[in-house]
């Protein structure tokens, strides 16, 4: 079918690997979805007192109003500290706000971590699972992506240096994509 979906990176770094894979990602969808990836390093850190009539960044309306228009989401993500970079987590906070009005809900994803080291941001990816749950987003449980060592597949400039890599990633989108037509079934 012909669907939307969001494609958000953790990372804000202009050299990012997680950037280049998720660049990668989007170029093996079927031809008939709309793939767009969604820019989070211009929102200002959540603030309950700015959301609030007529101090709303403008920043913050074009994302929830982008992020409300998607059918389903491609997380991929560094890991920070064990967890997710704030940039992604003030991201997800951001857009489910104002209270009631969640742009996030009922919508499925695939969560892809990347790491330079060996673990592939595990705790990254199960730290935004667990948001997940809570913004009404079902993750799917497969594909379930830890990217180790990334440096050994993927270059800063987003050339893959590891011949079965696209083949790999192929196998990931096909799995979210039918994982979203059954969600919509
Ligand atoms: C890291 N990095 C990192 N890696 C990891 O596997 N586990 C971790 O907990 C952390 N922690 C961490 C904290 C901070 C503040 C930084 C800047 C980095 C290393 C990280 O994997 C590496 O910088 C990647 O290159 C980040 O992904 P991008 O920017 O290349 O997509």
């Amino acid at each position: 079918a012909n669907r939307k979906i969001g494609v958000i990176v953790g990372s804000l770094r202009k050299g990012s690997y997680n950037r280049q894979i998720a660049t990668k990602l989007m170029s093996l969808f079927p031809s008939e979805y709309q793939v767009e990836m969604i820019e989070i390093g211009n929102l200002p850190l959540y603030n309950e007192d700015l959301d609030t009539p007529g101090n709303v960044p403008q920043a913050w309306t074009d994302f929830r109003e982008k992020v409300a228009e998607k059918e389903g989401f491609l997380f991929v993500t560094p890991e920070y500290n064990r967890s997710m970079p704030a940039a992604m987590k003030n991201a997800l906070d951001v857009a489910s706000r104002p209270f009631g009005e969640n742009a996030w809900g009922g919508k499925p994803a695939a969560v892809v971590s990347g790491s330079i080291g060996a673990t592939g941001g595990f705790g990254a990816h199960h730290h935004l699972r667990q948001t997940l749950v809570v913004l009404g987003v079902t993750a799917a449980p497969q594909p379930e992506v830890y990217l180790g060592n990334v440096t050994s597949f993927i270059n800063e400039d987003g050339t893959i240096t590891k011949e079965d890599t696209v083949a790999f990633f192929q196998g990931i989108i096909d799995g979210f994509v039918l994982f979203t037509e059954q969600f919509y079934k």
